[in-house]
Formats: structure tokens, C-alpha cells, sequence
């Protein structure tokens, strides 16, 4: 590695707190590696107190950019130059590009989220889809299924003030996509809506590890065989929402796709080109 690193070597970063368990770093120069990109990628511990300095020090120390995680996500946003529209209706930003000063902030996690779905042969555009869920993530998943074509998008969540919010906007900006909201705790509705839908999402942190006996569909009775059942939820690889899904005859899509899929986002919009997925998937995503 440290044999292709120059004066000239270009330097991206992930950014958040904490990241030294990002797989991130691995992902990126492998890629650089196998195409011979002059890049290298790495990771700095930042705080949400720090975000303004971390900023500056992208722009002072000509980072190509970087990508941003938790805590800093929605922080970062006032900093940048201009915003792609995904992170606009997030107010959310996870990859920041940096063309000579000016620093675009982009949201690639809907996208990697739709792209994992594509890649198990499941298209958005025109479908009916039920999402639980209004953190973060879910959000950038609800924005990205709306920009994609989604017909019909229902939203479940415990804080429905949260939900609306996000209706508002994409009913706002997308007007061809129908927006509905519902609390999560109304199970009759949810069970009603799933089996009227097409894809239904789990972008809850509900099924995670260690409290993996959880999921958020109650009656199991809401699946049908076809039914597209996909989680964002990724340890354990097969949640209880899902092993119950598949189970039911559903088509199951786990969550570890969405950090492979954004990964290929963002690295297109570092370097122009395409990370080898196939290769990437294999070394880092398999079992
Ligand atoms: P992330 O940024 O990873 O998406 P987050 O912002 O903490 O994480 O969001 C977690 C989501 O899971 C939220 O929608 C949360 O519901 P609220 O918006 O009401 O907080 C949801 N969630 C977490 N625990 C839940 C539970 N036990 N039941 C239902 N929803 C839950």
C-alpha cells in the first residue's frame, strides 16, 4: 500500500464518531488499488463540535472529499456549497465532494438502498411501498424511493409527527408520489396496508442485535408469497422479520447490501468511475 502513496496521492476520508470499525477504508482502497486510482482513504474520529473544523480542514488540506457518518450527518449540512437534491429533502449529507474549494454535499444512502434492491432484480418505479421507520436512514430511503418513481409510499412510525414531516416534504417536491402516514402502533392498519403493498421495508432499528427477537410486524399474518420483505437492519444477517417473511414465501432482502450500494455512490462521484462491485461484494460482503 504504502509503495502507491505520493505527494500527489489524492486523500478522502470518513468522517463521524466512532469509525474505527468502518469497513469503509478497506472498501475504498482495495477499489483504488484494483482500478490504479491515485487515491487513498481514511478515517478520522470527529465529533459533532468539530464538524465546522473538520470542514475547513477538507477544503485547507484539498481532501477529494468525504464521507460522513454519525454524529455528524445533519451538522454538516450548513457547511457546504450546494446540496444534490436526495440531501436537500434529507437535510442529511453522507458524502461531501470537493471540486477545487467547493464542496457538494451528496446523500447516497437512499440510493445505496434502491441499488441493493436493483441488484436482486427488484425495481421502485410505479410500486406500492409500506416503510416503518423515520430516523436517518429511513428517511433517505422514503426521499430516494419518491425521486425513483414510487407511486404510493406509506410510512409507519412510534413518532408521527416525524413521519409527516418527511410526507410534507416529498409530497412538496414529488407530487406524483402519494404519501400517507400512520403510527406503528395501530397494527390492524399495518397489517392491512402490507398486504396492499408490493415492497415493504423494516427502517427501524428494531431486529438489531442483541434485541434481535424483535420486529415490527406483529401478525405475520400481513405476509404473502411475492411480497418483496426488505430490511435495513444488517447484524444478525437474517432478522426475525425476515426469517419470518421467508418463511411466508416472501422475496427477503437483507441490510448489508445498503453499505455496499452506497459505497458504489459515492465512489463514482469521487473518481468518476465504477468500483468493481462484483470483486468489492465478495471480499467484503460475503458471509
Ligand atoms: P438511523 O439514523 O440509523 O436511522 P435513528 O435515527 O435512531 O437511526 O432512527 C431509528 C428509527 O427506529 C426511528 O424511526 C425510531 O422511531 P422514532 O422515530 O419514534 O424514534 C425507530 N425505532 C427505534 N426503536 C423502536 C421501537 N422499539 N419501536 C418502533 N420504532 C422504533
Amino acid at each position: 500500500m504504502e509503495s502507491r502513496i505520493s505527494g500527489r496521492t489524492g486523500v478522502l476520508a470518513l468522517i463521524g464518531s466512532p469509525v474505527g470499525h468502518s469497513g469503509s477504508p478497506a472498501m475504498y482502497n482495495y477499489s483504488f488499488k484494483r482500478l490504479g486510482l491515485d487515491y487513498v482513504y481514511v478515517a478520522f474520529d470527529v465529533q459533532k463540535e468539530q464538524v465546522a473544523a473538520a470542514v475547513d480542514a477538507v477544503r485547507t488540506f484539498g481532501l477529494r472529499g468525504c464521507n460522513v457518518t454519525m454524529p455528524c450527518k445533519t451538522e454538516i449540512v450548513t457547511y457546504m456549497d450546494a446540496l444534490s437534491p436526495a440531501a436537500r429533502m434529507c437535510g442529511a449529507v453522507n458524502t461531501v465532494v470537493n471540486d477545487d474549494g467547493r464542496l457538494t454535499g451528496h446523500m447516497t444512502d437512499g440510493e445505496g438502498f434502491v441499488n441493493n434492491l436493483r441488484d436482486h432484480g427488484i425495481d421502485v418505479a410505479g410500486r406500492r411501498v409500506v416503510i416503518a421507520g423515520s430516523g436517518g436512514a429511513a428517511t433517505a430511503i422514503q426521499v430516494q424511493c419518491a425521486l425513483d418513481g414510487v407511486r404510493e409510499l406509506v410510512i409507519f412510525n412510534r413518532t408521527v409527527e416525524k413521519a409527516e414531516q418527511t410526507a410534507e416534504r416529498i409530497r412538496a417536491e414529488v407530487p406524483s408520489c402519494t404519501v400517507r402516514v400512520h403510527d406503528i402502533a395501530d397494527t390492524d392498519t399495518l397489517t392491512r396496508e402490507i398486504r396492499g403493498c408490493e415492497i415493504f421495508i423494516n427502517g427501524t432499528s428494531v431486529g438489531m442485535a442483541p434485541e434481535d427477537g424483535e420486529t415490527v410486524v406483529k401478525d405475520t399474518g400481513a405476509f404473502y408469497p411475492g411480497l418483496v420483505v426488505a430490511d435495513i437492519v444488517y447484524h444478525p444477517k437474517e432478522t426475525r422479520l425476515l426469517r419470518e417473511a421467508r418463511a411466508a414465501g416472501c422475496t427477503c432482502v437483507g441490510g448489508k447490501g445498503m453499505l455496499l450500494w452506497q459505497g458504489v455512490s459515492a465512489f463514482r462521484l469521487y473518481t468518476g468511475q465504477e468500483m468493481p462491485v462484483e470483486e468489492v461484494k465478495a471480499r467484503f460482503f460475503g458471509d
